[in-house]
Order: structure tokens, then C-alpha cells, then sequence
């Protein structure tokens, strides 16, 4: 895990900002693993879930990743107006078609497992502490606050996502690996991308640290109440709790934020 986790910063800073945030870099990544999948799988791949309680702890982790990954699409489409460059700009075109892809194929995987209303269910199973997150997210992306907005999504939210989303492809069924193994893929880049931006940042702007960090203190606690409640739910050990926070953590003291 800890060494896909360092993988996201292996792309040289400069590297990024060059190539990273275009069309052809994401349609050259994007096309090595999903050629050939339908809902981010391979059409073979098993169905190994059949115990009643099993798939019903699987339909609510499910739900909260259709809700962070809802908080991600609205935000990464709605922050397109307050990027500061035009590199920016499609950079988050990119990343709202990958979480727009993220939805549906966790969407679909719910409908596989025999859910018949997936609305119904992720409002009935959504965390309230993912909840409050959205709303507070969505009041930050509507006030074009793009330093806090992006620093709540590509660095709070995706960072953890991506930790956990890694974490559950080692312990889930072969059907949901796949899945989360394609989207984990996809976090990388976006993670590369709200650090890329927000270290350039803050190096021209230091007094934008203060502002996020206040923005860590307000948003970082409502995550990981939510993530520690998913790896619960997925059969992880406590210890492992904690451990999933460590690259959240990491990212953050990069950026120098606390
Ligand atoms: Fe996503
Ligand atoms: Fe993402």
C-alpha cells in the first residue's frame, strides 16, 4: 500500500505542470486500463458476493463512496469558473469526467448487488459527518474561494479517498477491486494536481497556509470520522484506521499546513 501511496509524487513537480494537465496526457492514461472494461471491470470477472450481510455492509461503503465522489464531481465542475489559469481549466474538465466515471460505476456495482433504488439508498446510508462535509464543501465552491475549495477536495477528501478506496481493493470481492483499482488510478492524478497547484501557490501567497489551515481544522475531522467508519464496515483492523490517514497527513505537511 505505502508504496502506490508515494507513487502519486513520483511525477517531477515541473512534469506535472507541463504535461500533466492536458487532453493528451489523461486520454494517454485513461485508455491503458479502461480499453476494454464496461463499468470499469473486465465483462468476465466473477461475482463472488452471496452472503446476505456481507453485501449489505458492502451497499453502505458503497453509498458514502457515491457521495464523496458526487462532492467531487459537483466541485470539480463548478471550481472550471474559478481556476486561475486556463491550464487549470482543463485540467478539471478531465477530472470532472473521471469522477462523472467514478459514480457510475460504483452506481452500477450497487444495481449488480441487487439494489434497486441506489438514490434511496445512499441518502438512507450516507454518513452525517460526509454529509456536513458536502454542504460545507459546496458553500466554499458556490463563494469561488478556489485556494480552500481545492485544498478541501483534491487534498482532504482525495487523499483519503484514495487511502481507503487502495486499502478496500486488498480486502473486497474481485468485482469491486476492479473497480476501485481503475478509479484509485484516476485519484492520483487529481491529488498530483490540487498539490501541484496549491504548492505553487502558496510559495507567491504563504499567507494562503493560514487560511487552509484553518480550513484543515473545520473539514479534516469530518473525513476521517467517515473513512474509519467505511474500513470498519470493511473489516479492516482498528489499527489500520489510523494507519489510512498517514499519506492524508503527509500531503498536508508537504504543503506545510497544520
Ligand atoms: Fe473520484
Ligand atoms: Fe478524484
Amino acid at each position: 500500500m505505502g508504496e502506490a501511496i508515494e507513487d502519486v509524487h513520483q511525477l517531477d513537480p515541473q512534469v506535472f505542470w507541463e504535461h500533466a494537465r492536458s487532453f493528451e496526457f489523461w486520454f494517454g492514461a485513461v485508455q491503458g486500463y479502461l480499453e476494454g472494461s464496461s463499468f470499469g471491470r473486465h465483462p468476465e470477472v466473477p461475482e463472488k458476493v452471496r452472503e446476505a450481510a456481507e453485501r449489505d455492509r458492502l451497499v453502505t461503503v458503497l453509498s458514502n463512496y457515491c457521495v464523496g465522489e458526487t462532492i467531487a464531481l459537483e466541485g470539480a465542475g463548478a471550481l472550471i469558473r474559478a481556476a486561475p489559469s486556463r491550464a487549470a481549466k482543463v485540467f478539471l474538465s478531465t477530472q470532472t469526467v473521471d469522477e462523472g466515471r467514478h459514480l457510475e460505476v460504483l452506481v452500477h456495482r450497487m444495481l449488480e448487488l441487487g439494489v434497486t433504488d441506489p438514490e434511496a439508498e445512499i441518502a438512507r446510508r450516507a454518513s452525517p459527518s460526509l454529509r456536513e462535509f458536502h454542504r460545507r464543501h459546496g458553500e466554499l465552491v458556490r463563494s469561488e474561494d478556489w485556494d480552500a475549495a481545492l485544498f478541501a477536495q483534491n487534498v482532504i477528501l482525495e487523499e483519503m479517498e484514495f487511502a481507503v478506496f487502495h486499502r478496500h481493493a486488498q480486502l473486497a470481492d474481485p468485482r469491486t477491486r476492479e473497480v476501485l483499482l481503475g478509479i484509485v488510478k484516476d485519484e492520483r492524478r487529481h491529488i498530483g494536481f490540487g498539490e501541484n497547484e496549491l504548492g505553487r501557490r502558496l510559495k507567491v501567497a504563504p499567507e494562503v497556509r493560514r487560511r487552509l489551515a484553518a480550513v484543515r481544522g473545520e473539514l479534516d475531522p469530518l473525513i476521517l470520522a467517515t473513512f474509519r467508519e467505511a474500513i470498519a464496515e470493511i473489516g479492516g483492523p482498528a489499527a489500520e484506521r489510523e494507519d489510512l490517514s498517514k499519506s492524508y497527513l503527509q500531503a498536508v505537511a508537504r504543503l506545510g499546513v497544520s
